[in-house]
């Protein structure tokens, strides 16, 4: 396993280029079963995520060709299997995308569930109702969902539950409403523009679908699709770490390749602090303002404050004079990130799905124990500015998720290297 060593203290500066969304390609690389035509997926992020989708791909018979250098993934699923295994989901929450285009593609499938996850319970009751609801017989048997059905049949679909709509479920059902028969409204659909990056390729491959990117989507089902050729939008969370990443150092960070109208909710609280954040020709530049304030924060789903960002502004937040508070609407237990904080000297308690931090002086450095991706980021971001060495453990965490972070950190100054644990 290996570590970060993070030397805390530099402001960062300069140029760094935002890679392509991990959650966009997910879903979208697990599209590519709905037809047995190639699919070009470019914009590709080089992580551990995407590589254990292209395990699942190939396992499930798919022909992969990953060129990792260049972030370009072509998949041929002729005629693809239908059983995805425990050994390869259990690495990835995201596999369960798998469920709506098997279905669609072959009436029968088997999923293993997940299992546990850090960030708190997530349950997949919502797409095996979204499923269920387009005529699916959905079961749960020995670990694995069990979806089958002779054909799909178009209906409405409600896809709010109670912690708000669901990203990857709205994604299940949008995928198999694709080759369903007549048309599926999918209301209190997830608004991500991860969702509307899923229904763009779905369109390219002769789906046809309306809404996507609001909540109500309209899906009139075709009877096949064919191959595409898509690049992925930009990653909105990558470019929001950096964005605080320059906010925290005080330092002065040009952002380039990132989709500015995707971090409203994130440039609003940054410039609420005072941040300076400005947008020029695709390009976001922050600058540290000379005294932070403190925030109140609640996530939401998009268009709101993303739960993804709420590690990294509660680091922002630790080193803020005054008291911020930070609650979780979306996963009221992730909060993982606050114990190890706490070793590095942030005043930090928490209230149910609510955390209260009083801003303290300064960060020392210490060992700290990454728990989950974003978690791991924000340890990332304490360690830019504590005093003295921040060595972040377990940082296989961050590689699911940032495409060489410790690189582009080191890029723009930062005094951070990788070594064995
Ligand atoms: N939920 C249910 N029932 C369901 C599905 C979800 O109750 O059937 C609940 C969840 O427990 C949670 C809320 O609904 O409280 C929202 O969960 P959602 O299903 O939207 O999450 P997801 O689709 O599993 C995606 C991202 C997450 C991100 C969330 C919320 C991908 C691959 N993952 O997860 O990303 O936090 O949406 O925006 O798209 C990350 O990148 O670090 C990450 C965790």
């Amino acid at each position: 396993m290996e570590k970060l060593i993070i030397s805390g203290g530099s402001p960062l500066k300069g140029t760094v280029h935002i890679g392509g969304s991990k959650n966009s390609c997910l879903p979208i690389l697990a599209a590519t079963l709905l037809t047995r035509e190639k699919c070009v997926i470019r914009n590709v992020p080089d992580l551990a995520d995407v590589r254990t989708m292209c395990d699942l791909l190939k396992w499930l018979s798919a022909r992969v060709k990953h060129d990792r250098a260049n972030g370009v993934i072509e998949v041929q699923a002729e005629s693809p299997l239908g059983v995805a295994p425990y050994e390869l989901v259990r690495k990835m929450r995201a596999s369960v995308c798998l469920l709506g285009p098997l279905l669609a593609r072959l009436r029968n499938c088997k999923v293993s569930l997940p299992g546990g996850c850090v960030i708190g319970n997530r349950p997949i009751d919502q797409h095996v109702k979204g499923l269920s609801r387009l005529g699916a017989e959905m079961t749960i048997e020995n670990g694995y969902v069990h979806a089958r059905c002779n054909e799909l049949v178009g209906t409405d679909v409600f896809m709010g539950g109670r912690f708000g709509s669901t990203v990857t479920g709205t994604a299940n059902i949008l995928m198999a409403a694709v080759l369903a028969k007549g048309t599926t409204v999918i209301d209190c659909a997830a608004c991500e523009p991860e969702i509307a990056d899923l229904a763009h390729f779905l369109i390219k491959m002769g789906a046809k679908i309306t809404g996507a990117g609001g909540p109500t989507i309209e899906v009139e089902g075709v009877a096949e699709l064919h191959g595409a050729d898509h690049a992925v939008i930009p990653d909105r969370i990558e470019a929001g770490t950096f964005m605080v990443a320059a906010a925290i150092t005080g330092g002065d960070v040009e952002i380039k390749g990132a989709c500015a109208a995707h971090l409203s909710a994130v440039r609003d609280k940054l410039e609420e602090a005072g941040v300076n954040v400005t947008r020029t020709n695709g390009t976001i530049r922050v600058s540290g303002g000379a005294s932070h304030r403190a925030l109140e924060i609640t996530t939401m789903p998009y268009p709101g404050f993303p739960t993804d960002m709420q590690a990294q502004m509660c680091t922002l937040m630790s080193i803020t004079p005054g008291i911020s508070v930070v609650t979780e609407k979306i996963y009221p237990n992730r909060f993982m990130h606050l114990s190890e904080m706490a070793r590095l000297g942030a005043d930090v308690a928490l209230e149910s799905n609510t955390a209260i931090i009083k801003g303290v002086n300064y960060l020392s450095g210490a060992p700290v124990m990454a728990s989950d991706l974003r978690a791991s980021a924000a340890l990332v971001l304490a360690g830019l500015v504590a005093d003295g060495e921040t060595e972040v453990n377990r940082i296989y965490h961050v590689d699911r998720g940032y495409e060489k972070l410790d690189q582009k950190l080191r890029h723009l100054g930062a005094h951070i290297e990788r070594a064995d644990e």
